[in-house]
């Protein structure tokens, strides 16, 4: 049985203390006695130390939404994934839709961050998703298998079994057009195949891979119900306590 996890990616939107606190007083209370499924907020870098702060005696995980695939150095600007570690960041979202198409983000650049996370027991969250174009041209699965082979080069079983996939139809992200609960299936089973092939049957059996894209209170329980999608990550709807906690425990199995 894998455990769904559900991440709330704040992105560039709520980075000062009080809206941090604001969320997340409201949000705990709410989700205290859940323990089926796992919680993860990625706030920007701004407030990190703020909400470990709030949510260090909870159940509640931290998430960054990025890092440097070096541990120190003449990096202007960068964040190192050990300043993380040492603020009380476990998880980090790599390779999101946003970083690789706004920030020229590579498959093998993410790769390289994906090997420095895991070296250091960073927990990565990795996104993978086709454009609108791929999907029109029939190329969907074409390009997540590029992207999956890229993305994990090199990786052992171990490596791989401490990561969790995000499937992310980038037309889907921020746009409100979800894809449909058998669009996103169809796509999950194909990425366990994936890891079948390139892994083991074992390795495609635990893996969680979430669902990213548009997710809402209304239809994120029939996204959930599908046997191979293991929770979401949120952004839109993450920024309020209680479409957030709506999202929570629609995956709840
Ligand atoms: P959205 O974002 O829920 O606002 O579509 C999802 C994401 O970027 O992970």
């Amino acid at each position: 049985m894998r455990k769904p996890i559900i991440g709330g990616n704040w992105k560039m939107n709520r980075g000062t203390p009080e809206e941090s606190n604001q969320m997340l007083e409201r949000l705990i209370p709410l989700v205290k006695d859940i323990k089926s499924v796992d919680i993860v907020i990625a706030p920007p870098f701004t407030v990190l130390t703020t909400v470990y702060e709030i949510l260090k005696d909870t159940k509640i995980k931290i998430a960054a939404q990025n890092m440097h695939f070096e541990e120190k150095g003449a990096y202007t600007g960068e964040i190192s994934p050990i300043f993380l570690r040492k603020v009380g960041v476990e998880y980090v979202i790599l390779g999101h839709s946003e970083r690789r198409d706004i920030f020229n983000e590579s498959d093998a650049l993410i790769n390289k961050k994906l090997k420095k996370a895991l070296s250091i027991e960073l927990k990565p969250i990795v996104c993978i998703g086709e454009h609108l174009e791929d999907r029109e041209a029939g190329n969907t699965k074409k390009i997540i298998e590029y992207q999956f082979n890229e993305t994990f080069k090199n990786l052992t079983k171990e490596e791989i079994l401490k990561t969790v996939i995000a499937y992310e139809p980038i037309w889907a992200i921020g746009t409100g057009k979800t894809a449909t609960p058998e669009q996103a299936e169809e796509i999950h089973i194909f990425i366990r195949e994936l890891l079948k092939i390139k892994f083991d049957i074992e390795t495609a059996d635990n893996l969680r891979i979430q669902y990213g894209g548009s997710i809402n209170p209304n239809n994120a329980e029939e996204l959930f119900n599908k046997k191979n999608i293991d929770g979401g990550l949120v952004g839109g709807a993450s920024l309020r306590s209680d479409s957030f906690f709506k999202i929570i425990k629609a995956a709840i199995k």
